[in-house]
């Protein structure tokens, strides 16, 4: 009776009972994590605006941006014969039409003083949309004169339960210095017993680190991105990893972002533009960092590469793009596929993206808690793959 009930309830007002009902986990949630971090020294509301202090700084960056530019003219001139499952899709197509218009307009009139601008606040400029902050508008509940005192918990709720999944992932010995990288752009923090931590460092760093166990023997170690963001992972990898090639694939407009971000942070490193030489096996093998469209990864060889990873990107995709993407890296993996994606609010599941069995074995599927500190209904997994004839 009850059941029945409730079933007819939920069908006549569905939408304003899923709604209320988000509304009570969140509350539910929100209380746990007051009991959960009350006694925690971090739990300051007085150093969260602190956080978000204005910090861009100029850089001497007209000569890495003059080559972002011609890397993304031709990139984006090559994109036109590119199939339809290169172009941008799904969730990412209202990013495109709204936030980065400025960045797309001032990269292909290669007017560097506007991307100066752009650039040098990137985390808080639309053109790093959809790749840093909380679930919510960061610009209006963050970046201005005030910040509500329910925002200032959601950033303290975020910032230290991720910060403790960290260390419980990380061990004992692993210290807030292996989380510092270089402030470019305009970031903002979360303040932990005295260090300013940039915010997500937490995640990039903790997928640099497995990675880095992962290829650890291989002799040449080559390890592939889709969509790697801002270049937050890439960071941490090649900062703690030697001999290791990593090459990033990406649309256009955020293949230029994370070419901003990688060339700023690794001066000394050989990195490699679109359009700067051909993606042959001795151009990877001489190479430190390779930053590519994604039309682009047709071209490496098979069995070539020894990791191939993915952080919540796939699951965004058009359905088309993802069955592509799939059958590219299992053809170019040599030893595993690592990636975190969606399992529900997304329209493929990540339990569904065609992995096949046939040939990679499952070695673990695990909650990627990152985002559980604020979202009581999180559907991320972590998937490990391994490719059964892989060697060693
Ligand atoms: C939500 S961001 C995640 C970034 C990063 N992996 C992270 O975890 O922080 C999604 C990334 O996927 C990229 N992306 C979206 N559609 C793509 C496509 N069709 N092909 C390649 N990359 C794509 C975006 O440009 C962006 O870099």
């Amino acid at each position: 009776m009850f059941t029945k009930l409730a079933r007819f309830i939920k069908t006549k007002y569905s939408r304003r009972v899923d709604k209320y009902a988000a509304k009570k986990r969140l509350q539910a949630l929100y209380l746990l994590k007051a009991w959960e971090f009350m006694s925690d020294k971090n739990y300051e509301f007085d150093l969260v605006e602190h956080c978000y202090v204005d910090n861009r700084k100029e850089l001497d960056d007209i000569e890495i941006i003059k080559r972002i530019v011609a890397a993304y003219n031709k990139a984006k001139a090559a994109q036109k014969s590119a199939p339809g499952f290169y172009q941008v899709g799904n969730e990412w197509l209202p990013i495109y039409e709204k936030q980065l218009k400025t960045v797309m307009q001032a990269l292909s009139n290669e007017d560097i003083p506007a991307l100066r601008k752009i650039y040098q606040n990137f985390w808080r400029d639309p053109c790093s949309a959809g790749l840093i902050g909380l679930p919510t508008d960061m610009g209006k509940h963050f970046f201005g004169k005030r910040i509500l005192r329910k925002y200032k918990k959601m950033h303290l709720f975020s910032g230290l339960h991720r910060m403790k999944l960290w260390r419980s992932l990380m061990g004992r010995n692993a210290s807030l210095d292996e989380l510092s990288s270089p402030a470019i752009g305009n970031p903002y923090y979360c303040s932990i017993d005295g260090h300013m931590v940039k915010a997500g460092s937490d995640y990039l760093h903790y997928y640099a680190s497995t990675i880095g166990r992962l290829t650890e023997t291989s002799q040449t170690r080559i390890v592939v991105e889709i969509g790697g963001g801002y270049g937050g992972m890439a960071y941490y990898l090649l900062r703690d990893q030697s001999n290791l090639t990593y090459i990033d694939f990406d649309l256009p407009e955020n293949m230029a972002l994370t070419a901003y971000y990688l060339l700023n942070s690794f001066p000394e490193k050989k990195i490699v533009l679109f359009g700067e030489a051909e993606l042959t096996p001795e151009c990877i093998a001489s190479s430190d960092i390779l930053i590519m469209p994604n039309f682009e990864m047709d071209k490496l060889a098979d069995n070539s590469v020894d990791l191939a990873f993915n952080s919540y990107s796939l699951a965004e995709m058009a359905p088309e793009t993802i069955t592509h993407y799939i059958a590219l890296l299992s053809r170019m993996t040599r030893k595993y596929i690592l990636h975190v994606n969606h399992t529900r609010h997304s329209l493929v599941t990540a339990d569904e993206f065609g992995i096949d069995p046939a040939q990679f074995a499952l070695i673990y599927k695990m909650p990627a808690l990152w985002n559980a500190g604020v979202n009581p209904d999180m559907d991320e997994y972590e998937y490990l793959y391994r490719k059964k004839d892989a060697p060693g």
